[in-house]
């Protein structure tokens, strides 16, 4: 990058690079939110006790339904477990539409169960037999039960009408009496929950669960003695927390908010909630990126000035095109050229210093991300001293999947933030798709327990 170029370089390392000492402020802010999450209903990290205690052993067997709402699609998914930690599986993906996801809750419950009973007719031998089904809904939900809880708020573009502070499963069985779809909701269940489960099937040491995908969150196991809001009878050694950690930094306390970041939210349909997700996850790093090309078009520093309207629209730089930019290794960076001038239309031929300079806002912008997702980690794993313990993480999700460089990044800033040993001793076990088995054997074991 030449010239101007390199004044903006500077100027967009200072707005989005974060140093150890600032990672190290984040990180302790964050454990104080998670002793408050702990402590009383209606803090900023909500840290919902999830009902679900035990730990799967992997010799259990039979067959169950998952549903998975809450990602990019809506997942039907059939499991046989086989008793041995393996197992077998069906699957199905539904769009759910803009209108579905913004319209009444009743419409998407129908929408669901139709789903539902098409994937039954189609895969089952015997549509009478009643099944129990494994809720993955990936929202915070106030957990009353395994099987009961009320959505506390949408996040991720989801808003339907007449379904905020109601019971979920309740709307959602509703909808299989109405369609007489002999189903049985089992366990409602967190993605997050749902991935630290159906790791610890395979891996009985997994102690945390995390999404880093559309939208971004983490499940551990906490004590008992910890979580001290529990004011119910029953006694457990420990539980799992769906922690809701997207919703760090409510307060704007600590996180290093710039114009560009303030704009999204502005413009996003949940502005001031979910400040953390809004750095870290797959729905909103193309936007930030998006966000500053728009405006360094404005101050006449890139592409010539030029955009186009698909550019100039929101949401239109998928994160999906962060990461082809991430992945360009081609000298003159052709592939980042296509990008911008045919899918974003940008109606100039390209230089190739605007091309770096692009390339270089989406490093920036990941790495902030990878990064940030590192202090929440460093966080839960050093409040439950596990950071020196060779801990094993489950996660999934596009971001930590498809971002070039994620996880070495998340790991150079763990070695900022303890050292070398300890950043390697963490395992990351990518779990795809595993928030619906999770569901699944959280439903078996509800069962079971029945
Ligand atoms: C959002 C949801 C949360 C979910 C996460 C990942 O943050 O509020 O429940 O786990 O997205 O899908």
């Amino acid at each position: 990058m030449e010239g101007d170029k390199h004044e903006i370089a500077i100027e967009l390392f200072r707005d989005f690079h974060l140093d150890a000492e600032k990672l190290q402020l984040i990180v302790n802010q964050f454990m104080e939110e998670m002793k408050k999450g702990l402590d009383h209903e209606g803090a900023t990290v909500a840290m919902i006790p999830s009902y679900v205690t035990g730990r799967p052993t992997g010799k259990e067997v039979g067959k169950y339904l998952a549903l998975d709402l809450g990602g990019t699609n809506l997942r039907v998914i059939e499991f046989e477990l086989l008793g041995n930690s393996e197992f077998k599986v069906q699957q199905e993906k539904y769009v759910v539409s803009d209108a579905l996801k913004t319209g009444d809750m009743s419409e998407l419950c129908d929408f669901i169960a139709e789903c539902v009973g098409e994937f039954i007719s189609k895969h089952s031998t015997d549509s009478e037999e009643r099944r129990q089904l494994g809720f993955t809904f990936s929202f915070p939900v106030n957990q009353t039960a395994v099987d009961r809880g009320t959505l506390m708020h949408w996040t991720k573009g989801f808003s339907c009408a007449n379904a905020v502070g109601q019971d979920v499963v309740v709307a959602l069985q509703d909808a299989f009496h109405r369609k007489d779809i002999p189903v049985q909701v089992a366990a409602l269940v967190n993605d997050t929950v749902g991935t630290l489960m159906a790791n610890a099937y395979k891996n009985p040491k997994t102690s945390m669960g995390i999404i880093l995908g559309t939208g971004t969150n983490a499940a551990y196991y906490e004590k008992y003695e910890n979580i001290t809001k529990w004011k119910h009878d029953e006694l457990f050694e420990d539980m799992v927390i769906n922690m809701e950690w997207g919703a760090f930094d409510f307060e704007h306390a600590v996180l290093p908010y710039t114009a560009y970041d303030n704009k999204l939210d502005r413009e996003s349909i949940n502005p001031h909630y979910q400040p953390f997700e809004k750095m870290i996850s797959g729905m909103y790093l193309g936007e930030i990126v998006r966000n500053v090309i728009v405006s360094l078009i404005d101050r006449e520093l890139l592409l010539s000035r030029t955009s186009s309207t698909v550019l100039n629209k929101q949401w239109t730089f998928d994160t999906a095109y962060v990461s082809a930019i991430l992945d360009d290794t081609t000298d003159n960076l052709q592939k980042t050229g296509n990008l911008l001038e045919k899918i974003l239309e940008v109606p100039i031929e390209t230089s190739l210093s605007d091309r770096q300079c692009i390339q270089f806002i989406c490093q920036l912008i990941s790495r902030r991300a990878a990064r940030l997702s590192a202090c929440a980690i460093a966080a839960v794993l050093n409040s439950t001293n596990q950071i020196k313990n060779n801990p094993v993480v489950s996660i999934d999700g596009s971001v930590f999947e498809h971002l070039p460089h994620f996880e070495d990044q998340m790991r150079e800033a763990l070695a900022d933030l303890f050292d070398d040993d300890v950043a390697k001793s963490v395992t990351f076990e990518l779990a795809r798709d595993g928030s619906g088995f999770g569901a699944a054997i959280i439903a078996m074991m509800a069962h079971k327990k029945q």
